[in-house]
This record gives structure tokens, sequence and C-alpha cells, in this order.
């Protein structure tokens, strides 16, 4: 394992994908890890990221001294470079600008970080203070015109700090400088595979819930089926899982849940059908934010009821990923992101959480649900927000409003299907605004409703553009919805990124 230390780089979640992607596993944690802590997790290397402070600020991020004695190899990596050349007596100066963007490095002998690169390369670089002088015993290795000591090292203490981001790809690089930190110098394996997590974490989980049981709410999204079926493959039916169909699901979604995991894989489950509860709640609600509340409380009580119907369950399993973790600081990740997954469930309901997927990120996700033999359609499933449709029927919901978004969404997904462009597009669904207008078909005046498309491209819904889906293909979408569809006459599609608009409508 190579652990990196968090500094505060916004690119210190890059270091430990990058570093996976050579098949060598890493983890992020906070800088505050004492010594004593990096002993026990026997780490081959450690990786001091960057980080926005100057080392001279008062209250910069400061590691345990005792790191640089544990007899461990470290890379320092920007703010990391000169955290330890401030530890070991070196200089670094304020700049009095900051250097952003790419910069040429050019290298002095044959460093063992660049070995078999050219001489000139381009690194990028995002720094404010720069290293003036290594400390003793220390090699320059690479200079850039603003940057004399762009790269330095002590090869006999296996100590290396690069001032540049060896992360991202604009290092041209960058790639081999972190390749031979983890391989030649501290000789990782590079066996890091998702088949070795699986065996690993079977174990752990095994381990860690012996005869006891786990209570697990499905969705039948991405995460919580992963979730379930790699809890299953380790406990088998020690696992419950209840799913909620609050009858906001798209067309099948609830039968192929089921069919998935009750009747494939053979899984407890539990599916409870709570569609008037749902609905009877939502009848005469117009406000967005209501609805998205009643939902919420609702999906609390009922998962809450079911889950005090059963007898003996010790630990709730959620599908919380790396990402979140990381993204609610690795500081107070867990406490914040414990009861989130489930939409918010109750404090006092007494399980302890059981998360092993907490270290992966999203494409792990779907490599691990491939590898435990979930179906494409799942693995590949586009994010589906937990108020279901209710909150792609804007307004107030009827039945028949439900309908003409559950039937044109299922004609949409499969001409998106059909074209094969659903990898492409990151999310993609119709709308039903509240409006109606008038129409002609065969020959009669019609006085019916719009359905809205949305579709984007984005990279994890934070962002968003809309999709440009080709004429042809919004032409059959359109064609297919106004004959297939009762009630809808018109078709009109959505060409707002985020920001100003969101994804969804309400
Ligand atoms: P917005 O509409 O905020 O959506 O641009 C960003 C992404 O989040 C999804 N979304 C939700 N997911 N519960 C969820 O699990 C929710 O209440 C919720 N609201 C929006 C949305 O589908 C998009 O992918």
């Amino acid at each position: 394992m190579i652990l990196v230390l968090d500094f505060g780089s916004q690119y210190n979640q890059l270091i430990t994908r990058r570093i996976r992607e050579l098949g060598v596993y890493s983890e992020l944690h906070s800088h505050k890890l004492t010594a004593e802590a990096i002993k026990r997790m026997n780490p081959k290397g450690i990786i001091l990221s960057g980080g926005p402070h100057s080392v001279y600020d008062e209250n910069s991020f400061r590691c345990d001294k005792e790191i640089f004695d544990l007899d461990i190899p470290i890379l320092g990596i920007c703010y990391g470079m000169q955290l330890m050349t401030l530890h070991f007596g070196g200089n670094v100066t304020k700049a009095k600008n900051r250097e952003y963007g790419k910069a040429l490095i050019e290298l002095s002998n044959d460093p063992v970080l660049f070995q078999n690169t050219p001489k000139n390369q381009s690194v990028w670089m995002s720094h404010g203070d720069k290293v003036l002088e290594v400390p003793e015993g220390f090699h320059v290795d690479a200079t850039s015109p603003s940057t004399p000591i762009a790269a330095m090292s002590k090869p006999d203490e296996k100590l290396y700090g690069v001032q540049f981001h060896p992360e991202v790809r604009h290092s041209e690089y960058g790639n081999h400088v972190l390749k031979q930190f983890v391989f030649d110098v501290c000789k990782a394996d590079g066996d890091w595979t998702i088949e070795n997590f699986i065996e690993m974490e079977v174990d752990k989980i095994k381990e860690k819930v012996g005869n006891r049981n786990v209570l697990c709410a499905l969705s039948g999204g991405v995460d919580s089926s992963v979730v379930a079926a790699l809890i299953h493959k380790a406990i088998g039916n020690q696992l419950t899982c209840i799913f909620v169909d609050h009858g906001l699901l798209r067309k099948n979604e609830a039968d192929e849940v089921m069919k998935t995991f009750a009747d494939d894989f053979h899984m407890n489950v539990i599916k409870i059908d709570a569609q008037e509860r749902f609905l009877s709640k939502l009848r005469n609600e117009s406000d967005p934010e209501k609805k998205r509340k009643i939902i919420g409380n609702e999906f609390i009580y009922v998962f809450d009821e079911e889950a005090g119907k059963l007898k003996d369950m010790d630990f709730l399993a959620q599908g919380t990923l790396y990402t979140d973790i990381i993204e609610s600081g690795t500081e107070t990740a867990q406490t914040i992101k414990s009861h989130h997954n489930v939409g918010g469930l109750p404090e006092d309901m007494q399980f302890e959480l059981i998360e092993p997927l907490n270290t992966l990120f999203k494409d792990e996700v779907r490599e691990l649900g491939l590898q435990l033999g979930l179906p494409e359609a799942i693995v590949w499933r586009q994010p589906f927000p937990g108020p279901g449709l209710a909150i792609r029927v804007l307004g107030a919901i009827t039945d028949e409003k439900l309908e003409i978004v559950r039937e044109s969404d299922a004609i949409l997904r499969r001409v998106i299907a059909e074209e094969g462009l659903e990898r492409e597009i990151w999310q993609y669904f119709t709308v039903l605004p509240d409006i109606r207008s008038v129409g002609v078909m065969g020959d009669a005046r019609t006085y019916d409703y719009t359905i809205g498309i949305r579709a984007v491209t984005s990279i994890d819904g934070m962002t968003s553009d809309w999709a440009r889906i080709p004429w042809d293909v919004m032409e059959k979408i359109s064609n297919r919805i106004v004959n297939e569809v009762e009630h809808i006459n018109r078709v009109v599609y959505d060409v707002t990124s985020k920001p100003p608009a969101t994804i969804e409508w309400e």
C-alpha cells in the first residue's frame, strides 16, 4: 500500500487514483496521522501531497515529524516537498508571484524518478513558495527557469521531492515519475486488482459480521446493488435487503430489481409495496421542496418500520464511496456521511455501519459489480434521484401524469439504447411541465401536454452540459413519444447547461 497524506491539494485524490491505476493499492489519509499509526499500516511508501498553504503560514498543515524517521520511502509533491525541505534544514522562500500552468524543466544527471525520460520535458506547476536551497545531502534533480529547484532527492535515504504535479496529465512524464517511485524506490508489487479486492473484502466482512446479521437498503442503483452483491457473497443469507417501491420508479424497475436480486442472486429481499402510502401523501402537494421532504421522511418511516419487524439486525450496509468520504474532507468524513446514504436514517437506529465500498472510486465499483456477476444494466445504470419520478412531474402529481412520464421515459431510454448512446450521455429523462398547448392530430384539434427531454453530459453531476443528440435520433424520440404516449402532442428539448439550470427540473 502507498499512503498519501492529505495537505489539502485539489489533486490529492488524483494521486491515489494514479497509483491504483499502476496496480498498487493506495489510500489518502489526513496529514494528522501519527507516525505510530502509519507504522501499523505498514505502507511501502508515503506521498506528501500538495496543499494551499505556505509552510510559513501560522496555521499551515504539518505532519508528525517522526514519519521522516520511519525508514519508509517518501515523495513530497509541491507543498510536500517544501515541508520536507524545511524539516531537513533547507530553505523555502515565499515567491512574489504564483507559478501556474505549464513549465519546462531540465534534468541534471540521471535522477532515479526520471530514468529514461528526455532531459527537457514539460511539467505542470501550481505553487506560490519554492525551495531556494536543498537540505544537506540532497541533490537537485531538475531545474526550470523560474523554479531553480524543481526536483530534489536523497536516494540513499529514499527521500524525493518534486515541485510540479506528476499526477496531472499535463506533466508529460508525471506518470513515469510516480511509477519509478512506487516500483523502483518503494518496491511495491503492482498486483492490486478488483479480484483480490473482492477476496480481501469478503474475508474482512466475514470476520466483522461473524454469525450476526446485516440489513441493507437496496435502491437498485449502482452503489447499493454492488454493496448487496458483495456482502451476499461473504455472508449469504445473513444479509437481508429492504427494497421500497414508492411508486415513483421507472417502468419495470421494481420487477428488474427483484428479478436480479431475489431470483438470480437468491438474496433475501423484502419488497415493500408502499406506492399508496407515498402517493396519497403527495397527491395535493405542488411545492418541489415539500414534495422532496415528504418522500424523504416517508422513506425513513417505512424503512424504520420494516427494520423494526426484523429480529437481530446488527449492521446496516451502505454504498458509501471513497469520493463521498473525500469530498466531506478526510478529517470529518466518517461522521458526516455515516447516515447520509439511505436518505438520512434516524440516528437512534442502533446499527453498526458496514461500508465496504468506502475505499473505491465509482469506476472501480462498476468493475467490482461486473466481477460479482451483476448485469450491465445495473452496473451502468444512469443516476436516478431518490424522489424518483415525483420531481419529474412538475407540480402536483396525478396517476395520469406519472404514467405519462414513465412511458415517455421508457421510450427515450429505449431509443438511446438502440442508438448506442447510453454511455455517452450521463443522464437522460423526460419531464412533464404543467402546460398544455394546441395541436392537430388526424384533422382534429388537440389540447394536450408538452413533454420535455433532458439529456446531459457530466462527470459528477455538479456541472453539466446539454447533450448534442443527433437530430435524426431526436426525430425518432419525438415521433415515438407523440405517437405512443397518450395526451402528449408536443416534445421540447432542454438546451440549458448547469449552471445556470439544474439537471432535474424540481
Ligand atoms: P441537480 O438537479 O441538482 O442534480 O442538478 C444533480 C444530480 O443529482 C441527482 N439528484 C438526486 N439524487 N436524491 C438523489 O439521490 C435527490 O434528492 C436528488 N436530486 C437530484 C440528479 O438526478 C442528478 O444526477
